[in-house]
């Protein structure tokens, strides 16, 4: 068992991110080494729970009162959720020496993570990520929160773990579609900072489809640690980390324009980093070749859920009212050369117009089959 060893900078103190197939066994072993807890307390869902209690709560050493599952559906990802655990938390009496783990996707993460946060100001927090998108993007970086009815992840908290334990074997039962979203956040990760994992991908795109164990005990360790050396250098967001948001003004605007029922997050992220490309492009910036290399990986994710049949100035006003677009101005990340990325501010209206209506056209005349629904 060759297990990667991630350190991560943060303003509370270095954390670490370990991480190989089957470092689940060694999580009790992690876990004492940060020290002594009063108690240890689960939190995850009843699915996530169901399909991997049995190898991750192996040995941990924690009371079957300890713990406490809440519905990770996107819907549920509320202060409801919050305050259902802390309720959870105080009455079985964990107190400020309690270790919560939590165990489940990104909705486990950022829920528990926020409730780590704020019970009695804050417990330590483990994060042991069930999905591909936990592993290599949310678990790392600290970020907490929940959703409100005005929009999504508006009430948090920069909260980072004590530790990170990831284990790809955990992604066995994870359904297809999730895993597949994923990969788009992996492929993204190759496009702004890993050229020759872009190569990689290209090369063992049908393995890494499969969840061939040894594909994924080396690509997710290796995301893991791109996202780990950006949040380490960049913890809030003030310039660097907006890289990892490549694709993320497309598809928050897809995402919201079909009130987040259409897409699954990742496939709003395949059709925006292929607008991204196309974009960089129309700037000047992206070479012709590397948008081709971006749009032929993106399809060989699968069929997207096609782009929604509206005017693009109903998605740019989408973007225009993204919490990120700061003010109304149009800021995209876009890449000027395969691993590399940049923040563009001011980017032209009349570009951008353009890139959303012929982005749909072309990829549809690229591949008869991507523009169709499942
Ligand atoms: N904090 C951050 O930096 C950050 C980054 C990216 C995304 N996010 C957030 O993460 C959330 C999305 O997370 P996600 O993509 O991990 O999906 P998710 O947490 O919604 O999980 C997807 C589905 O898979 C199930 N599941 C999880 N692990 C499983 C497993 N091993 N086997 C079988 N089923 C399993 C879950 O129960 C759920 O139904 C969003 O709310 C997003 O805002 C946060
Ligand atoms: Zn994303």
């Amino acid at each position: 068992m060759k297990a990667a060893r991630i350190r991560v900078q943060s303003s509370a103190g270095p954390y670490t991110v370990v991480a190989g197939t089957g470092i689940i066994r060694q999580a009790p072993h992690e876990i004492a080494a940060l020290g002594k807890f009063s108690s240890i307390h689960i939190v995850s869902s009843a699915k996530v729970w169901r399909a991997v209690g049995k190898i991750v709560g192996r040995g941990l050493g924690f009371a079957k009162r300890n713990i406490h599952l809440f519905n990770d559906a996107e819907s549920a990802k509320h202060l409801g959720s919050v305050e259902q655990i802390a309720r959870a938390l105080c009455r079985v009496g964990a107190d400020r020496k309690s270790l919560i783990v939590a165990v489940g996707g990104g909705v486990v993460g950022d829920v528990a993570g926020f409730a780590a946060a704020s019970y009695l100001r804050g417990v330590a927090l483990v994060h042991i990520p069930t999905t591909l998108v936990a592993q290599v993007d949310s678990s790392i970086g600290g970020k907490t929160g929940v959703n409100l009815p005005e929009g999504k992840n508006l009430v948090g908290a920069f909260y980072p773990p004590r530790l990170v334990i990831t284990d790809p074997d955990l992604l066995r039962t994870l359904p297809d579609r999730e895993f597949r979203g994923g990969l788009a956040e992996v492929i993204k990760h190759a496009v702004i900072a890993d050229a020759p994992m872009f190569s990689l991908l290209e090369k063992n795109m049908d393995c890494v489809l499969e969840r061939d164990p040894d594909a994924l005990g080396s690509l997710i360790p290796r995301n893991a640690q791109i996202k780990a050396r950006v949040v380490s250098r960049d913890e809030h967001e003030s310039g660097l980390r907006e890289i990892l948001n490549f694709g993320h003004t497309f598809a928050h605007a897809l995402e919201s324009i079909t009130h987040y029922r259409r897409y699954q997050h990742g496939e709003a992220v395949a059709w925006g980093m292929m607008a991204a490309a196309f974009l960089g492009h129309e700037l000047h910036l992206t070479p012709a070749e590397d948008v081709s290399r971006i749009i032929s990986l993106v399809r060989r994710l699968g069929p997207l859920p096609p782009w929604p049949s509206v005017p693009p100035a109903a998605l740019l006003k989408a973007m225009r009212s993204d919490k990120k677009a700061r003010g109304g101005v149009l800021r995209f990340v876009l890449s000027p050369r395969m691993g590399q990325a940049h923040t563009y501010d001011s980017v032209p209206q009349l570009a951008v117009e353009r890139v959303l209506h012929f982005t749909p056209r072309l990829v549809l005349a690229a591949s008869g089959h991507l523009g169709a629904a499942k």
